[in-house]
């Protein structure tokens, strides 16, 4: 009699731990593959297999390459090399001379600006071929600079950066090191993950396709940074500038817009 009622019991004690396993499994497949998913914020009404996918951390389809999100990511179609720093021919800073007569209205009849528009004289030649085709592809948003790229052939281009490359007198002394700079461009801010600025733009190291800053009227700086910051302007390779801006503070930006732009030409009224 004993024996039986204990292993009565064994039975009712292993029906107890399967029903409850069942449940638990049951409760743990909503948490994990329904309910956790959708309160992220990118949930979307998916398959179950989605789902599955993304409960366990694994991609969803393998091997396929997402071809749109990868064209819509590409900064600029612009390849920069060091080839582009190189000093141009006479012929072609003549050119480039002519054309530019077209742009002194607004940067100034050595590119040096008195209005907003960015200063030219003197900044690096991959920086003006670069940016004058992102204007002209779209990469880079401006309704003017769209407008003055869209007839502009890769030559044109070429000639007028040799042309501003060929300026360097007329631009503002570039940086050098001292410890009186702004802790933003000398050190940076380490814990939030920003660079100093004379990492990239002279001062203790000079990157290929960073532009000259010096000089630079306070306001295309300033307004500059705040299109980067809210990823309006989004033709920096590998979001250099962008990632920068991303956690700067409005006095932040002020401060080194009012450092670079120190020397500035007074803008004309
Ligand atoms: C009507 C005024 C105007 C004229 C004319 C003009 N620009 Fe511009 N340019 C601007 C403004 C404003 C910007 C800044 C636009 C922006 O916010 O991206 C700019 C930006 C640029 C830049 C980017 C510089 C940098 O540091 O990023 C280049 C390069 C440039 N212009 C070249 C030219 C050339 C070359 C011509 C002549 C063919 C020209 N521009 C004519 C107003 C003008
Ligand atoms: C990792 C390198 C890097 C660092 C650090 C960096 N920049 Fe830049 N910056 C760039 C590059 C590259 C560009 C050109 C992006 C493009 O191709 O359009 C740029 C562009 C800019 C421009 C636009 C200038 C123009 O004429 O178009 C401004 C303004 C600027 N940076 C300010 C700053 C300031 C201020 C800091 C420091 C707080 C800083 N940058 C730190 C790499 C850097």
């Amino acid at each position: 009699m004993p024996q039986r009622e204990l292993a009565r019991g064994r039975h009712r004690l292993a029906r107890i731990c399967i029903v409850s396993l069942a449940l638990l499994s049951l409760a743990a497949i909503l948490i994990g593959f329904i309910w956790l998913p959708s309160a992220q914020a990118d949930f979307s009404a998916g398959t179950m297999w989605n789902s599955i996918c993304r409960a366990a951390g694994v991609p969803s389809t393998w091997g396929e390459r997402d071809v749109t999100r990868a064209t819509a990511t590409v900064a600029s179609d612009v390849i920069l090399t060091p080839g582009m720093r190189r000093a141009a021919p006479a012929a072609a800073v003549g050119r480039g001379a002519t054309l530019a007569l077209n742009c002194t209205m607004c940067h100034g009849a050595q590119g040096m600006s008195r209005s907003n528009a960015p200063n030219l004289a003197g900044q690096y030649p991959e920086v003006i071929i670069k940016q004058l085709s992102d204007y002209k592809s779209g990469k880079r948003a401006s309704p003017i600079m769209a407008a003055l790229s869209r007839n502009l052939s890769a030559d044109n281009i070429n000639d007028l950066a040799a042309y501003y490359a060929s300026l360097p007198k007329a631009r503002t002394a570039p940086t050098t090191y001292d410890e009186t700079l702004p802790a933003l461009v000398r050190v940076g801010a380490p814990m939030r993950n920003i660079a100093p600025c004379i990492s990239c733009h002279g001062g203790v190291d000079q990157k290929l396709g960073a532009p000259w800053l010096e000089g630079m009227p306070k306001d295309y700086l300033v307004q500059q940074l705040q299109l980067f910051q809210h990823g309006e302007r989004r033709n920096d390779g590998l979001l250099q500038m962008r990632n920068v801006a991303h956690a700067m503070t409005p006095q932040e930006i002020d401060s080194v817009a009012t450092f670079y732009a120190r020397k500035a030409l007074p803008v004309a009224q």
